[in-house]
């Protein structure tokens, strides 16, 4: 394993943006801040956050029902401040491209449009390890549409003995049958980073609509949505774009989807924003993704994740993705010296900031707590043994690293 000293070096040189956000007190330890290592679940406060809510807190304050067209980020058009960074980060155009409601909300709304079952083909393919809400959306669409779910949804395992999904083994289960491939971008408990260019391709080869969760991979892996012709997407703010707990979440729909007649759940947001107060009876829908919003958005969410936001846009995904790579590598080298099993693929290009490892000799919530009170690192446990690390390259540094796997290997030993 290599010293205290060499992680205090490699952050010397290779230093993130730690200090434009706040990092919480350890509750344990030898260090006065805890070493984060969930971020992939609920990444950390930028610190422009608090001064940006505050002003839109005050805006209501001064100007009343005015803030609607008077406050310095008017309301009435505020979620458009958010459309082009959002969609500079996901690589969609601006017209694709809406923050809204929270994610699974987001892929109700998107499966009204794009789930669309025949008695022919009405099957929706999904990870066996899908986020539970996921798989809960998924079989409620199933249901609602007069479908068996057991039937309906088939769900992907990886080969006996491996933890991953191979993505010749996905394309071999997209058959004829599947009217929806609904996958997560990187899935949440192994930190695989599927390949969505190909699965997609694959996908519309097959007669199927393809969309992704991308919960784990927006603001963690750069992403090319339009390119890649994906259908449709969400992904929330939460987690690598640190917008808070609960924050607003992204929506997509492909340029080639805008302005058809596909179905859309409707309400006075889904109207083009010229003639929404001519409070007509039927709605004017603009050919772009803001036609699937449905309610006038909560201001007050909006300002993190416009801060949030800023920050990829100056920094940039791709210079974010390389410290990543470099961070990710260092804690997986050191974790070799630590006896617990890595589940997430080796391959860097197949994976984002997130190692899972198997844990074994005690639950993963009893080693999650050790690590939390005896040496303040916080890492995600899901029950029964999975403990799940993300080097952030936002705010996260090699002596995290170096105390996550020192702990681990204490611990363990
Ligand atoms: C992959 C994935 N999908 C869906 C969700 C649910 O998100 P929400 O509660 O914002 O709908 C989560 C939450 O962590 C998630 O990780």
């Amino acid at each position: 394993m290599t010293t205290e000293a060499d992680a205090l070096a490699l952050d010397a040189t290779d230093a993130g943006h730690r200090d434009l956000f706040d990092v919480p007190p350890a509750q344990g330890g030898d260090y006065a801040e805890v070493a984060y290592f969930a971020g992939n679940s609920l990444g950390l406060r930028p610190k422009a956050t608090r001064a940006e809510l505050l002003e839109d807190l005050d805006a209501w304050a001064a100007l009343g029902v005015e803030g609607h067209l008077d406050a310095a980020r008017p309301w009435l058009p505020y979620h458009e401040l958010l459309t082009g960074p959002a969609s500079r980060l996901v690589g969609a155009l601006p017209s694709e491209t809406v923050v809204m409601n929270s994610l699974t909300v987001n892929l109700h709304l998107l499966m009204v449009s794009f789930y669309r079952p025949t008695t022919s083909r009405h099957r929706i393919v999904i990870e066996d390890a899908a986020f539970p809400s996921d798989s809960y959306a998924v079989r409620s669409q199933v249901a609602f549409h007069g479908y068996d779910a057991e039937d309906a949804v088939i769900r992907l395992r990886p080969r006996p003995g491996e933890d991953s999904l191979r993505t010749a083994d996905v394309v071999e289960q997209l058959g004829g049958d599947v009217a929806l491939v609904l996958l997560g971008g990187v899935n949440y408990l192994t930190g695989e980073l599927m390949d969505i260019p190909m699965i997609t391709k694959a996908g519309h080869a097959a007669g199927a609509v393809v969309g992704w969760d991308l919960a784990h991979a927006a603001g963690n892996v750069p992403l090319a949505l339009h390119d890649w012709d994906v259908d449709f997407a969400a992904w929330c703010s939460y987690k690598y774009l640190n917008s808070g707990p609960g924050a607003l979440a992204g929506a997509f729909v492909h340029e080639r989807h805008l302005g058809t007649d596909l179905p859309r759940f409707e309400g006075w947001w889904s109207t083009e924003a010229a003639t929404r107060f001519e409070m007509t009876p039927e709605s004017r829908p603009p050919a772009s993704a803001d036609a699937w919003q449905v309610s006038n958005p909560p201001i007050f969410s909006m300002g993190p994740v416009r801060t949030s936001l800023e920050l990829f846009d100056k920094i940039g995904i791709d210079v974010l993705r390389e410290r990543s790579l470099r961070l990710t590598a260092y804690l997986e080298n050191l974790l070799a010296d630590v006896p617990l099993q890595v589940i997430t693929p080796a391959d860097p290009a197949r994976r984002g900031a997130q190692l899972s490892l198997r844990v074994t000799g005690m639950r993963a919530g009893e080693l999650s707590r050790r690590l939390r009170f005896e040496y303040g690192v916080i890492a995600d446990a899901r029950e029964p043994d999975v403990l799940r690390l993300a080097p952030v390259p936002l705010y996260s540094t090699y002596h995290d690293c170096w105390r996550a796997a020192a702990a681990l290997a204490e611990v363990m030993a």
